[in-house]
């Protein structure tokens, strides 16, 4: 998966869109290989980066591409699906999936359970790119279509769709918390 020049692209283009700064605490869900972990931890390089990923397969990739990160403790990668995820002892800042929304049972409640874990401001990405045989760039904009109204729904605001002119093209649907979206208590010492 990792070898593909278009996953390297897509990974790299969805971390470009997501304004990542040095302090950031960012969350990525799914993160298969590894490679949108790497671009964040270039990115947030005072902060912190958190993955889950269902497959231990590729928690080991992962953990092989970043293991300088990991060892110096800016990036932590756990085996764990979104459906029955662990409990993030602090807010996010930032929220990134790539390609997995659709493997996850109940997205329209895992949106809104992630959109519960950002700081107000944060912002939560989802990308997408079709896989389905035959797919084109309407498939991607009714995809993209979806993925808007999820997030509308979970509350977020300030929602946009960049897209990547691939074949098929690559959707990246960004959402912002506002400030009352905040579930997760935060120690007043945090940021
Ligand atoms: C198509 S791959 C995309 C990987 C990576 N985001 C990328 O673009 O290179 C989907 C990944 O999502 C993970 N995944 C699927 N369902 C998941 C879930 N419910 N919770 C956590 N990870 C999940 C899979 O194990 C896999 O690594």
């Amino acid at each position: 998966m990792a070898l593909r020049p278009s996953n390297r692209k897509r990974n790299a283009w969805a971390v470009s869109l997501m304004d990542v700064h040095p302090s950031d605490r960012v969350l990525e869900v799914g993160f298969g290989p590894g490679i949108a972990v790497r671009e964040i931890a270039r990115k947030a390089i005072r902060g912190q980066v958190v993955g889950i990923d269902r497959s231990a397969v590729m928690r080991a990739q992962a953990a092989r591409r970043n293991a300088s990160a990991i060892r110096a403790g800016c990036v932590t990668l756990m085996v764990a699906s979104i459906d029955d995820p662990p409990a993030f002892d602090r807010a996010f800042d930032r929220i990134l999936a790539v390609n997995n929304m659709g493997m996850w049972s109940e997205p329209a409640l895992r949106l809104k359970e992630l959109a519960g874990l950002l700081r107000g401001g944060g912002l939560l990405a989802i990308v997408s790119q079709p896989r389905c045989p035959g797919a084109t760039a309407d498939t991607t904009a009714a995809a993209a279509s979806q993925i808007v109204e999820a997030l509308t729904a979970a509350g977020l605001v300030a929602i946009r769709v960049e897209t990547l002119d691939l074949k098929p093209p690559v959707a990246c649907v960004i959402g912002k918390a506002s400030d009352r979206c905040l579930l997760v208590d935060q120690p007043a010492s945090t940021k």
